[in-house]
């Protein structure tokens, strides 16, 4: 049997993200500047190189693979990488298969995602108002991520939806948010809005609303009570007691959860990030091309670069820099 991957912390990491591409259809104003410059397409991983990539890291005890982006649905016969995965969750090697989506794509898509394999899905959606849903994401239609909504959950697949808190855009909509799940059967997370990448004027430091503040708010009327479950993510999640319905709250910035972190992320260029909130990162490429039927050197680099991997993050809006602390933009290691 392969020694699992432990590093230096002790923490065991068997949670695996990988970005597929840094593009994406929409320009959250939170996540990206409406001017992106985005990589050539001949630099990405093809689809072959991220297969075997995640196998590899499967060989290596592996156990959850998330897909993100970017807007991971936007790449080009991502559905043939899907579809190849699920030979790891037949094996038994893989015990989860999902993605986080905008949810753009999913009126297409959702049907061939169940039928991969795929039995939870993570969408981004921070607001229910179709003009403010307009201007968040600059390019985005509400209609369509509702349709996707309904496909999904059409297709069997558990949604949950991540909502970034803004302060002064959707602190009016937590209960109408909250509601909207809860009639359809969706948890729904809050995350903390985090300093990465240059986002041209967009004022990000403004908008931080911490997550004690959005719970104090849901607390005016609900109960809340605290739930020890996790579903391997930084999320620590609460019942509500009037609905039943699951709420999780993501703080990265209030209340770091780094101590118990089990992931490492992978751009679509085959970079490994040990942090998300950390710059330093392996570059896996030379592993994987210099030796096209072995993967023992692939393997070496993850278990080298793994070795490295930091303590924690150090996300700070004391600073008060609005450009990000982390020069990448969250699109580039897919969050
Ligand atoms: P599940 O718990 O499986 O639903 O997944 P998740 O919360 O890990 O995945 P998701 O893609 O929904 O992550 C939501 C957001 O949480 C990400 O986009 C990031 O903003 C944030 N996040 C996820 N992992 C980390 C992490 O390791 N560190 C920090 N600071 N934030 C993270
Ligand atoms: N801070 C917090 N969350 C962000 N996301 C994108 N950029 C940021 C940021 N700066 C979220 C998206 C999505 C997930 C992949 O990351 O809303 O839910
Ligand atoms: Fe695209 Fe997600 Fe970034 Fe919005 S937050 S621009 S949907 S990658």
């Amino acid at each position: 049997m392969t020694a699992p991957l432990i590093d230096p912390f002790h923490r065991a990491i068997d949670y695996l993200r990988v970005s597929v591409t840094d593009r994406c259809d929409f320009r959250c104003v939170y996540c990206m500047a409406e001017n992106m410059t985005f990589l050539p397409k001949k630099d990405l991983l093809t689809l072959e190189e991220l297969d075997r990539m995640c196998s590899t890291f499967i060989g290596l005890g592996v156990k959850k693979l998330r897909i993100t982006g970017g807007e991971p649905l936007v790449r080009r016969d991502i559905m043939t990488f899907f579809r190849a995965m699920t030979r790891h969750l037949d094996s038994g090697a893989l015990k989860e298969l999902t993605l986080t989506t905008n949810g753009s794509q999913l009126e297409r898509f959702a049907k061939d995602l169940a039928a991969a394999g795929v039995r939870r899905i993570n969408v981004s959606l921070d607001t229910l108002d179709e003009a403010k849903f307009a201007r968040v994401t600059r390019w985005g239609r509400l209609p369509q991520v509702l349709r996707g909504l309904d496909a999904a959950q059409a297709a069997g697949l558990k949604v949950k939806l991540n909502a970034v808190a803004l302060k002064g855009f959707n602190e009016d909509e937590l209960f109408t948010l909250s509601e909207f799940c809860a009639e359809r059967g969706m948890d729904i997370t809050w995350i903390e809005v985090m300093p990465m990448g240059d986002i041209g004027n967009e004022d990000r430091v403004g908008q931080y609303w911490s997550m004690r503040d959005v719970r104090a708010t849901l607390e005016t009327q609900y109960r809340l009570t605290d739930l020890a479950e996790s579903s391997g993510g930084p999320a620590r999640y609460v019942r509500v007691e009037e609905t039943g319905q699951k709420i999780g709250f993501i703080t990265p910035l209030s209340h770091n959860f780094c101590e118990s972190c089990n992931r490492v992320r992978m751009t679509c260029t085959g970079e490994l990030y040990m942090c998300l909130g950390q710059e330093d990162m392996a570059d896996l490429r030379p592993a994987l091309r210099n030796f096209p039927g072995d993967d023992a050197p692939l393997e070496q680099a993850i278990r080298d670069a793994i070795s490295h991997k930091p303590k924690g993050h150090d996300f700070d809006y004391s600073r008060q820099r609005a450009d990000g602390q982390v020069s990448r933009h969250m699109s580039h290691t897919g969050g």
